[in-house]
């Protein structure tokens, strides 16, 4: 038998605001629109966590989906109800895109599924926006 991908789905909520401090109000305002409101604003995040290889012969899985759940979730808590500017520390020097956030849970969540083959992270910002990320070496 090949390669199996197997994927599971999380929620979490979370803040931002996209905004330079080396650019003028202007800039940002035209270049990041209403996203560089003073306050940020707030999005109800879905995380697809896929992770590829044989199912093992004893158990039939790829992964013990209960490692991957727990594993998954102890990054996401670092992320809940956040204000991913001001509460979390890996958005000093980049704004907190769904691009760049899902980089950073790539290395969170591939670090804590240590052993397993961490595939893609498929993250929705909103049910018809998302963005795939394969890691850097992909
Ligand atoms: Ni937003």
């Amino acid at each position: 038998m090949g390669p199996v991908t197997i994927s599971r789905r999380f929620d979490f909520s979370a803040s931002h605001r996209y905004y330079r401090d080396d650019w003028s109000e202007e800039e940002n305002r035209r270049v990041f629109g209403l996203c560089a409101l003073p306050n940020g604003h707030g999005h109800n995040y879905t995380l697809e966590v896929a992770v590829s290889g044989e199912p093992d012969p004893d158990t039939g899985m790829v992964i013990n989906l209960v490692d991957l759940k727990s594993a998954v979730e102890g990054v996401l808590v670092d992320f809940d109800h956040k204000h991913l500017n001001l509460d979390t520390p890996w958005f000093t020097d980049r704004q907190p895109t769904t691009e760049n956030l899902a980089a950073v849970l790539w290395d969170r969540i591939a670090h804590a599924l240590s052993g397993a083959t961490l595939s893609r992270l498929r993250l929705y910002e909103a049910e018809d926006l998302y963005v795939d990320y394969f890691g850097a070496s992909a």
